[in-house]
């Protein structure tokens, strides 16, 4: 896994770390004014500056209609796993938060996957994929995802003669991709929809947009707090995070885990996506914060700053087709809402 790891990137990094400075490692892809405020209106200095550390989240990559359509469909078939009960959705639930509420979910044998389901809602801003940051592209990731045993375990002739045999879904990918369903449109499919999978709307990218009144004076203090002491030089970009590799223990490992590389993970959502680790170790926020500040920075938060960066990363929560994400229901108490099978 070292072998993805430019050793530029961790050292740049840690360099901004230690300097306790919020050096944004890569260029911000957008330094255009986003939407929500006026053109007419300076931005203030301090929306001005948090731009250059975090962009907002556009409402859309252009996804192809009929295509991402389709693969909305596909996102939630049972049909296509191998036993015909689980879909994407299972795990990847979407009328949430984009993940499921477990620690780690089971693969088709029954047993507890390596590591925790990470939300799929922005997965498509991201620079790789996977907590390992193993999986370079979305395509890779839905081929992996389709046919490892680990998730749905399916095979390219099933799923095929599956799409083929029923009659609506094979005349809507005759219509949108101009041939019958192979594989590569399959996939193709699967992508589109996940291209579409983005939660714009955040009320911090909204302060950022130059509306003041967005985030309060506590989550304002809190954002400060986390681009002092150097969160932000793991955590930025348009996903606050997940554009770098970085070691996790850096100044002191996390109990009961060997120290390892990992994509930094996006802290989009993140305040309704506990578990938290690639383990789902972590059941809340503020130990998660107060386990980062230690391990990553050497520093121990008070119980106010822990809360403070908290309240700020709370602000990252943004909306799906409108409706902002929510935290799943915890496990146990009562049914969770069940896949479709068709979609
Ligand atoms: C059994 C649960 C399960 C199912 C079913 C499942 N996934 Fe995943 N998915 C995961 C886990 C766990 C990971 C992280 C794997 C890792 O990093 O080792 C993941 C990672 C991903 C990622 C990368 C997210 C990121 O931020 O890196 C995407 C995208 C994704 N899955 C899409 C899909 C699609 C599309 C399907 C259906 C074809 C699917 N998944 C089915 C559990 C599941
Ligand atoms: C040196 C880089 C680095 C620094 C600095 C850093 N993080 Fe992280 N962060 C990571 C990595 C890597 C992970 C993944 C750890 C794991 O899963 O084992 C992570 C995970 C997290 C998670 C869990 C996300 C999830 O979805 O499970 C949160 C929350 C978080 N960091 C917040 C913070 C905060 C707040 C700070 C500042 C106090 C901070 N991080 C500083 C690299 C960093």
């Amino acid at each position: 896994m070292a072998a993805f790891r430019p050793a530029w990137v961790f050292a740049v990094a840690l360099t901004a770390v230690l300097a306790g400075s919020a050096l944004a490692v890569l260029e911000p892809a957008a330094r255009e004014r986003p939407a929500g405020g006026s053109a007419t209106d300076p931005l203030p200095a301090e929306a001005v500056a948090a731009l250059a550390v975090i962009t907002p989240v556009p409402g859309s990559l252009g996804a192809e209609p009929a295509r991402a359509a389709l693969g909305r469909t596909l996102f939630s078939d049972t049909r296509l796993s191998r036993g015909g009960d689980r879909a994407c959705i299972t795990c990847h639930d979407i009328r949430i938060n984009g993940a499921s509420a477990v620690a780690r979910d089971l693969t088709t044998d029954g047993r507890p996957l390596a590591r925790n389901t990470p939300s799929v809602f922005n997965a498509a801003l991201s620079f790789r994929l996977g907590w390992a940051g193993e999986i370079p592209t979305l395509q890779d990731q839905a081929e992996a995802d389709l046919t490892r045993p680990d998730f749905l375990g399916g095979s390219w002739p099933a799923i095929l003669s599956v799409i083929r045999g029923d009659p609506a879904l094979a005349g809507r990918f005759r219509s949108a991709f101009g041939r019958e369903a192979d594989r590569e449109a399959v996939i193709d499919a699967i992508v589109s929809f996940e291209r579409s999978l983005l939660t714009p709307g955040s009320r911090f990218d909204g302060w950022m947009g130059g509306d003041a009144g967005a985030v309060t004076e506590a989550e304002r203090a809190g954002y400060a707090l986390f681009r002092g002491i150097g969160c932000a030089a793991c955590h930025q970009g348009v996903n606050v995070g997940a554009n770098l590799f970085e070691k996790v223990g850096i100044f002191v490992t996390i109990p009961n885990k060997a120290a390892e590389v990992l994509r930094v993970p996006s802290l989009r959502n993140v305040a309704v996506t506990a578990p938290y680790f690639d383990d789902g170790s972590v059941a809340t926020l503020p130990e998660a914060v107060r386990l980062m500040a230690r391990v990553q920075l050497g520093r121990e938060l008070t119980a106010a700053q822990a809360d403070a960066i908290v309240a700020f990363l709370g602000t990252l929560t943004g909306s799906y087709e409108g409706r902002p994400l929510t935290a799943p229901r915890a496990p146990g108490s009562g049914p969770q809402p069940q896949p479709q099978p068709r979609g």
